[in-house]
């Protein structure tokens, strides 16, 4: 869940991960017309951590940290980009160099990337005792993101291989009926006979 403590992540639901982390929703307005705050549902989307882009901005060297809802979808070579760039971090090369406030990193654009190295190997520990990796950590937000971005994706892709074997068993019906209708026509031969 580091991913949601810098940015959104706001299509997912508190039902998907637990309420645990949605501890203080806004709501409102009450009856008073204030607004106020409530513990988490699990209707709950993921709160915005920032009131509005520019204090994200202001947090993070004029760098706007994106939603990460759909970043999986709108980066080329989606979780494995997101895995790349987790753990991509390293010194430029001789001859690079990198503006204050900026970071290395070969896996974006440009090479110069306003977000920090966000996981080191054991900065959290896993209850199952899982080494806490950094690459291990990597694995599980990116494909954390890739269910957020897509989390009907293997529903999709089941109905997609029945929808291909309903068709194409239709198909071959329905072609075997066209010919077999369309034979008679099809054979037919008109011949001129001439009077006798
Ligand atoms: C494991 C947790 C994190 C993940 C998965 C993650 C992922 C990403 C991704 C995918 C991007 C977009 C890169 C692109 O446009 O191609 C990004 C950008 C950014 N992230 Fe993170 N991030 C994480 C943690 C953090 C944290 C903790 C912070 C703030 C302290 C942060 C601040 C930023 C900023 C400022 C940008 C914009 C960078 C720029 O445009 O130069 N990120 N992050």
């Amino acid at each position: 869940m580091a991913a949601v403590a810098c940015r959104g992540v706001r299509t997912v639901l508190g039902k998907s991960a637990g309420t645990s982390i949605l501890t203080h929703i806004d709501d409102g307005p009450d009856d008073e017309g204030m607004m106020f705050k409530r513990p988490g549902k699990l209707s709950d989307y993921f709160p915005n951590p920032y009131p509005n882009d520019e204090a994200a901005r202001s947090a993070n060297n004029g760098a706007l940290p994106p939603d990460l809802s759909y970043i999986t979808s709108a980066r080329h070579g989606g979780e494995n980009y997101i895995f790349s760039l987790l753990t991509g971090y390293c010194d430029p090369p001789a001859g690079v160099s990198v503006r204050e406030g900026l970071y290395y990193n070969p896996y974006f654009v440009g090479g110069a990337i306003g977000m920090a190295q966000a996981l080191y190997n054991e900065v959290m520990e896993y209850s199952d005792g899982t080494p806490a990796t950094a690459s291990q950590m990597a694995k599980d937000v990116s494909v954390f993101l890739k269910w957020a971005a897509e989390p009907e994706h293997d529903d999709r892709k089941k109905m997609a291989l029945k929808a291909l074997m309903m068709f194409s068993m239709l198909f071959s019906i329905t072609y075997y009926i066209k010919r077999h209708k369309w034979a008679v026509l099809k054979s037919r031969k008109i011949a001129y006979k001439p009077p006798q």
